[in-house]
């Protein structure tokens, strides 16, 4: 198999159960991580961004982990990696930074080496390693999607987001850890709970399919794990009831939170209200965060093929949005 001499890719930051569909729903946003490697004499790490502080720069690096799984699955042997990565994705914020590292990985490494693995078996892979399907789902294909795993095989149908719909991200300025927000939620659940859910999330999708925005609001409510997570966002149960007084046409904890995303539909031009409302309700609450306005990402994991000759950080300077 012949080893091309670079890949690069872009990758989506993503969001994940939109409230009610729980390590179902995900939906790609445009933020975005770019990941190059190469096949290299010895191992290297070039990590770009506030957003690498602390990363490992050795063999426990995640992308180099990942890469190696795609070569052995292959079959191949590409030891030696230089890497280089830049993110604006928030480290363990909800808003799918692992997920990103993850699909990029696995996307450039299987381009490295001549895209022997297809897309279903790169998505069971980053389900494996994620152990959810929907945020990594979200980033490789784009969209919003609507996924099953099954612990082994991922599948997902992919919906296209209506042009109108834009995000507000209110992003608090500390860490949870997903592994943490899990923690809190309990092993069983009412059969009353697990029927809102079902018929949540599938308005949900049915109204997102169907252009309903006027459903969207009461479809997004949750009650499998959002009410446990509570506790861990100031804020949180606030913003859940009453953004959409404000201009949101739905909100929901983003993955596993702390991040916060309101829908809106950009035509109503409510967004400056809607960010004052999100960022005085945590500021009241003693948190500082930081608003971003996205939009969803149609486009999933993105290979570049004729851009090789430009340095990595050139060719991502004329790209970065934020
Ligand atoms: N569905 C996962 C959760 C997403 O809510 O725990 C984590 O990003």
């Amino acid at each position: 198999m012949t080893v091309l001499k670079t890949a690069r890719v872009r990758v989506p930051a993503s969001t994940a159960n939109l409230g009610p569909g729980f390590d179902t729903l995900g939906m790609a946003l445009s933020l975005y991580a770019w990941i190059e490697l190469k096949e290299s004499g010895q191992t290297a790490f070039h990590l770009y961004g506030d957003e690498m502080n602390g990363i490992p720069q050795d063999k426990t690096n995640l992308i180099y982990k990942v890469a190696q799984m795609v070569f052995r699955e292959a079959g191949v042997s590409v030891p030696e990696l230089d890497v280089s990565m830049y993110s604006d994705i928030p480290l363990t914020r909800g808003l799918g930074s692992s997920a990103s590292a993850i699909v990029g990985a696995l996307v450039a490494a299987n381009t490295l080496i001549g895209s022997p693995l297809p897309d279903s078996k790169l998505f069971d892979m980053a389900s494996a390693i994620e152990k959810h399907p929907d945020n990594v789902g979200a980033s490789l294909f784009g969209g919003i999607i609507t996924a099953m795993w099954d612990g082994k095989h991922a599948k997902h149908l992919r919906l296209e987001p209506d042009a109108n719909l834009e995000v507000l991200v209110v992003i608090p300025d500390f860490q949870l850890p997903t592994s943490k927000a899990r923690e809190v939620l309990p092993a069983h659940v009412s059969l009353n709970d697990a029927v809102y859910n079902v018929s949540h999330a599938s308005m949900l999708v049915a109204a997102l399919v169907s252009g309903r925005t006027d459903l969207i609001a009461e479809a997004m409510q949750d009650r499998l794990h959002q009410p446990y997570r509570a506790a861990l966002v100031p804020g949180m149960t606030e913003i859940l009831q009453d953004a959409h007084h404000y201009g949101a046409l739905g909100v929901a904890l983003s993955g596993a939170g702390p991040t916060l995303l309101a829908l809106a539909d950009r035509r109503e031009n409510r967004r400056t209200e809607l960010e004052q409302y999100l960022t005085e309700t945590m500021r009241k609450e003693g948190i500082t965060a930081s608003v971003l306005k996205l939009r969803p990402e149609s486009e999933g994991v993105k290979v570049y093929t004729d851009e090789k000759e430009i340095p990595f950080m050139d060719m991502i300077k004329g790209e970065v949005t934020i």
